[in-house]
């Protein structure tokens, strides 16, 4: 079923949980998704399926969309259809009137006031439709699709009293934060910046989000939790698992053509990847503190 507003966002804050939000290329990243949501159910967590922005350049917006939407919505599993990474409001709009549930809008490349601008009018948009809004503040170094190794220093780390500007001065629902993460996997295990998360936490009134989760150490993910994080965006591990599986099962499939099985096993290391993923968002409050 479509999850709706923000409630599942602000109890997973106040419990020291995490939303996963994980990146959906095709139909069977959305099918893996789908299935680690409904296997997770019981952990009371609901899961975002992350379908475009970046990914539309793959399967096309209108069909990946479809795809989204209608998994999530089919599913007894309750699942958010979110457009992750849009600069361009015209995008924006037409995922809000497809019925996503949330949107996040990109504006971290911009001066300040510029950000500021762009995300008070994805706000504006997106609650004629009753959907919430993510934003970013500093700038997050690495590849969305592809890992570079990028390193933490090569970006701009978020500012703690920036931070509670920009979120007063937008209405903003949700903030992603530069504090070490970074995109895709990197040589050395990154570290975060766990005081300037506090500072910002501080700051700011609404659920963070932690982009770049993959390769992370979990006591790094769990102290991120336990400071404010209430969604952590997860997408180089997925695509990892994919290509494992499909790896694996190539050698057997080749001989009768047989690409139903290589995507099988595709979607099933999706799916297992994600498991993994939703096993250490739910950490106890005081295990995280420890
Ligand atoms: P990773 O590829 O590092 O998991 O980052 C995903 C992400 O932040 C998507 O917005």
């Amino acid at each position: 079923m479509l999850l709706h507003g923000t409630d599942a966002l602000k109890e997973a804050a106040a419990a020291g949980h995490a939303l996963p939000g994980f990146v959906a290329y095709n139909l069977e990243t959305v099918q893996g998704i789908t299935a680690a949501a409904e296997a997770a159910e019981a952990a009371g967590l609901p899961v975002l399926i992350q379908a475009g922005s970046s990914p539309f350049k793959h399967a096309g917006r209108e069909t990946l969309m479809r795809l989204a939407l209608d998994a999530a919505a089919r599913s007894a599993a309750p699942l958010g259809v979110h457009l992750d990474h849009s600069r361009d409001l015209d995008e924006i709009t037409a995922c809000l009137d497809a019925g996503y549930t949330s949107v996040m809008v990109d504006g971290s490349h911009l001066p300040f006031a510029e950000n500021i601008a762009l995300t008070k009018e994805a706000v504006r948009r997106a609650r004629d439709h009753g959907a919430w809004v993510e934003a970013e503040l500093g700038a997050l170094p690495g590849d969305e699709d592809v890992s570079t190794d990028a390193v933490a220093s090569s970006g701009a780390m978020t500012d703690p009293v920036q931070a509670g500007e920009f979120v007063a001065a937008t209405g903003v629902d949700a903030l992603a934060v530069a504090v070490g993460n970074v995109h895709g996997f990197t040589k050395d295990s990154a570290r975060l910046d766990l005081d300037r998360l506090a500072a910002i936490h501080e700051a700011v009134p609404v659920p963070l989000v932690l982009h770049g989760a993959s390769g992370l150490p979990v006591e790094e993910l769990h102290g991120a939790l336990a400071r404010g994080v209430a969604k952590v965006n997860v997408n180089a591990e997925l695509r990892r698992a994919y290509l494992e599986g499909v790896r694996v099962t190539l050698p057997s499939a080749l001989p009768g053509s047989d690409v139903v099985s290589l995507w099988a096993a595709g979607r099933d290391a999706v799916r297992d990847a994600a498991l993994d993923v939703i096993g250490h968002l739910t950490p106890r409050v005081e295990e995280a503190n420890a």
